[in-house]
């Protein structure tokens, strides 16, 4: 048990970017039947996603964590799901060949819905309305009913979130993850011939296992994975209702996913949403941008991880490229100095958004690339492991981010620009981004 901690007492704390609901009775009888409804996850697997986050912390395995800047109601398929839970896959694979370690699959998925901004109110002309917050609170489009926060949003996400992680779960273990499969669809992007070469020795390694009677078909491990989801811990309320005491343990579980993190808007310490997730067991990942302080950081490790359970959490530094050496050190050098067990994570992402001439929101690749190689330059300069890289991507081929194998400008954004928030990866482009870590690992 934590001290003086229950699933509401972050509501005695100061509560970021949370929408302001304007039908109370509403809001309580959402959360009300929330309070019913089945977890979607158990704590036996938390707790299991979190040994593996400790192998990671001590360098003994690597963490792939991927999926949409914001999870859609309206771009919900099989097909969607399928397609980024494949290519996660097949980074895994070629992310294994080259760090030699076990990869955790981590996705951005099953209730990635709540979004922070970085103005409550957008204008438009003459006319000022809520920001969109995500599909779990109001909508996309610029009227004032689209953007009123509407409780009963919250229990359309735990659908959408529980068809989703159902699918996952069968995709997991019923075959879809065979190696056999994996390998090839590697093969087929490995056409273009600065990764074939790589493409072929994973072909190789797998032909060699199968010679020696380790098949898919003899081998449970090789049909099947673990994959794991997460999303931003943000919409407190949300959160709570979902929030079930373990009975085996007598340990408090957030059920809305295996993995939490708090963004770097709201992981102020002594904040509402640092609160939350002080109580529950869950691995917790802290988003590190540019104003993360020494103090903070020190303050954040002890107030959510006082025992120092390694697994427990994960940093993942968002600086952007060309700034990477600039922040990072001085909190690798305070995680050292407190001797405190994390997980080294790089998004590279949330730092390299830059408007392109043409007005859309985009990520160059190459910037992208450079923060990740700062970052396992600057984790190796200073004695820790590069553990992770986190990634908005998606399976589908669209052109939100420019650059790549594919060589996307500006020009090419408007062709298919789907995301409902921040320009994620195609498929292409996150497959390249895997090969291009793999070699940057294997070469070190
Ligand atoms: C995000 O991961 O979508 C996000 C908003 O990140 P950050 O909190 O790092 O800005
Ligand atoms: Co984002």
């Amino acid at each position: 048990m934590t001290v003086n901690w229950s699933a509401n007492s972050w509501r005695n704390h100061t509560a970021l970017q949370m929408p302001e609901y304007q039908d109370q009775a509403e809001l309580d009888r959402v959360t009300a039947k929330l309070s019913s409804y089945p977890l979607l996850v158990f704590a036996g697997e938390a707790r299991s996603l979190k040994q593996k986050l400790g192998d990671v912390s001590r360098g003994e395995a690597f963490l792939l964590q991927g999926g949409d800047c914001a999870e859609s109601f309206g771009e919900f398929s099989s097909d969607l799901i399928r397609d980024t839970f494949r290519v996660m896959l097949q980074m895994a694979v070629v992310l294994t060949y080259g760090a030699k370690k076990p990869v955790v699959k981590v996705g951005r998925m099953a209730g990635q819905f709540a979004k922070p901004r970085s103005s409550p109110t957008e204008k438009q002309g003459d006319i000022e309305l809520p920001s969109y917050r995500g599909d779990i609170i109001n909508e996309l489009a610029f009227t004032p009913e689209a953007r009123r926060p509407d409780a009963n949003k919250m229990l359309e996400a735990y659908l959408h979130a529980a068809a989703t992680l159902n699918l996952l779960r069968a995709f997991a273990m019923g075959g879809y993850a065979n190696l056999k499969h994996v390998s090839s669809w590697n093969l087929d992007f490995a056409r273009d011939e600065r990764y074939s070469a790589m493409a072929e020795k994973v072909a190789d390694a797998i032909d060699f296992m199968e010679s020696c009677g380790v098949t898919p078909d003899t081998t449970a491990r090789l049909r099947t994975t673990d994959y794991y989801t997460s999303h931003e811990a943000l919409l407190l309320p949300y959160e709570e209702a979902l929030t079930r005491v373990d009975s085996t343990s007598g340990e408090t579980l957030a059920g809305s996913a295996h993995m939490l993190w708090i963004g770097d808007r709201t992981r102020q310490p002594d904040g509402a949403h640092v609160e939350y997730l002080r109580g529950v067991l869950n691995p917790i990942g802290i988003k590190c941008g540019p104003s993360m302080t020494t103090e903070d950081l020190k303050q954040l490790l002890s107030v959510l991880n006082p025992h120092n359970e390694a697994g427990r959490i994960t940093l993942i530094a968002r600086f952007g490229a060309g700034k990477v050496d600039e922040h990072l050190p001085r909190l690798i050098e305070t995680v050292k100095a407190g001797g405190a067990n994390v997980v080294w994570c790089c998004d590279p992402m949330h730092g390299n958004t830059i408007k392109a001439d043409s007005g859309y929101k985009t990520r160059p690749f190459d910037a992208i690339l450079q923060e990740i190689r700062e970052f396992v330059d600057c984790c190796q300069a200073h004695n820790v492991y590069p553990g992770g890289v986190h990634l908005e991507m998606t399976g589908s081929n669209v052109t939100e981010c420019t650059g790549g194998l594919q060589a996307l400008g500006d020009g090419d954004l408007s062709s298919r620009y789907h995301t409902a928030c921040d320009p994620r990866l195609n498929a292409s482009q996150a497959l390249e981004v895997a090969f291009l870590v793999a070699e940057e690992l294997v070469g070190k």
